[in-house]
Order: C-alpha cells, then structure tokens, then sequence
C-alpha cells in the first residue's frame, strides 16, 4: 500500500507571502505543494498561471503539483513543465482529446501525468487514459474555489476508481481534493484515497504540522 501524501492547496495560502508560506508547509512536513491553475473559463475563477509556479519552484524544494483548472490545456502544458511542474493534472471535461493531453504531458521526462474528473463525472469517463497516467484526481467539491463542503455521494467514485487501479495494476496516485481536513480525512484514505489535497484543512489549522499529521494517521 502506497503511503498517504499531503499536498496543501495554495489557493488557501497568503498571497503576499508565497514563498515564505511554501518553505513554512515543507518543515511542518509536507509531502507536495497543490497548485490550482483557473482560467476563468473552465471555472468561475482566476488564480494564476505559470510565472507563479515558476516563482514557487525557486521557493521550495517540494514536487509541485499543478491542477490545471483550464479550457484546453494542451495550451499551457509546455509553459507548466518548463516552470517546474513535476505533476501536471488535466481535466477530462476541458478538452475534446484527453488522450492526447495525456500523452503531451508524458514526451516530458521526469513529470507525472494525471487527469482529474469533476463531482458530476463517472469514473468510466477516464477508463481509456488509466493506463496512461501516474495520477487521478477525483474532485470531491465543484472546482473553482476553496472551503467549499464536501460532495457526499463523490466520495463512493473513490471505492470504484481504487477497484479500476487495483484491477489493471496500475501504481497510479489517487488523490483527492475538496473539503478535506484532519476530521474527514479517514473517509477519504479509507476508500483507497493515497493523496489529500487540502486547502482550508490546513491553512486554517493553528499549527499546520500537526494538521497533516491527523490526516495521515
Ligand atoms: C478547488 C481546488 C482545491 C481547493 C480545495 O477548485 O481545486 O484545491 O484549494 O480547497 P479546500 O481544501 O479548502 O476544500
Ligand atoms: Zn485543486
């Protein structure tokens, strides 16, 4: 069983202390950065492109995992790799050729590629690219914003992903991101969840070591 990593969301950070808020979650212990890139278009919401990721890269030495909240991302992957992604996570819903996407992704070396599904999308919808990819991410709030509540029923597409890994025998991460926090972690881990996003779980937490420590155990 692949150990659970904590990969604090960002998007809850101090805007004007990035970097200072990056090299502070790497001592409390955490496993990855999550960085939410929004266009405005495939979400509600903008947040920032790839001169942040590459500012973030410089800040830490922390994987930095970005989930690429984009119309057609195809357009931007490059731009996210040269940064410094070492995760790049496309959405089936934002574009008409996933494979590709994936594939795109993959011509780089060294960088995982993943693909995310929202709330409202059935797991079959990525059966096609599972063998493609080092990282699934199920959304478990609609995308766009932070500390939203927690989808219940999204949680039962984690269970049935866990059984489409198991059963073609891919090592790819599942991760999970919305609405997770040191209290509702187990309902995430214990379907099978191996990554936990969270944003407002930790950040606002009075000590963030001891946040994500409750969500590994
Ligand atoms: C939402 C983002 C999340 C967000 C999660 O669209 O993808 O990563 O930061 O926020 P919390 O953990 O507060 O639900
Ligand atoms: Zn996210």
């Amino acid at each position: 069983m692949q150990p659970i990593r904590i990969a604090p969301s960002m998007l809850a950070s101090d805007f004007t202390r990035l970097g200072e808020q990056a090299r502070a979650l790497e001592a409390a212990g955490a496993d990855m950065l999550h960085l939410d890139v929004m266009d405005g278009m495939f979400v509600p919401n903008i947040t920032f492109g790839a001169c942040v990721v590459q500012a973030l890269r410089a800040s830490t030495s922390l994987p930095l995992d970005v989930h690429m909240m984009v119309r057609e991302p195809e357009r931007y992957i490059a731009d996210m790799v040269a940064a410094g992604a070492s995760y790049v996570t496309v959405h089936v819903e934002a574009t008409p050729h996933i494979h590709r996407a994936v594939r795109q992704i993959q011509e780089h070396a060294g960088v995982v590629a993943g693909v995310a599904l929202n709330p409202g999308t059935p797991v079959g919808a990525v059966e096609c690219v599972l063998g493609e990819v080092g990282l699934v991410l199920l959304m478990t709030v609609n995308p766009g914003f932070g500390g939203q509540k927690l989808i219940v029923p999204a949680l039962e597409k984690i269970s049935r992903m866990r059984e489409m890994l198991t059963a073609m025998g891919s090592d790819a991460l599942l991760e999970v991101d919305g609405g997770v926090n040191a209290r509702s972690a187990r309902m995430f881990t214990g379907r099978g969840a191996t990554v936990l996003v969270s944003g407002t779980g930790v950040f606002d937490a009075p000590d963030w070591g001891a946040a994500m420590r409750a969500m590994r155990a």
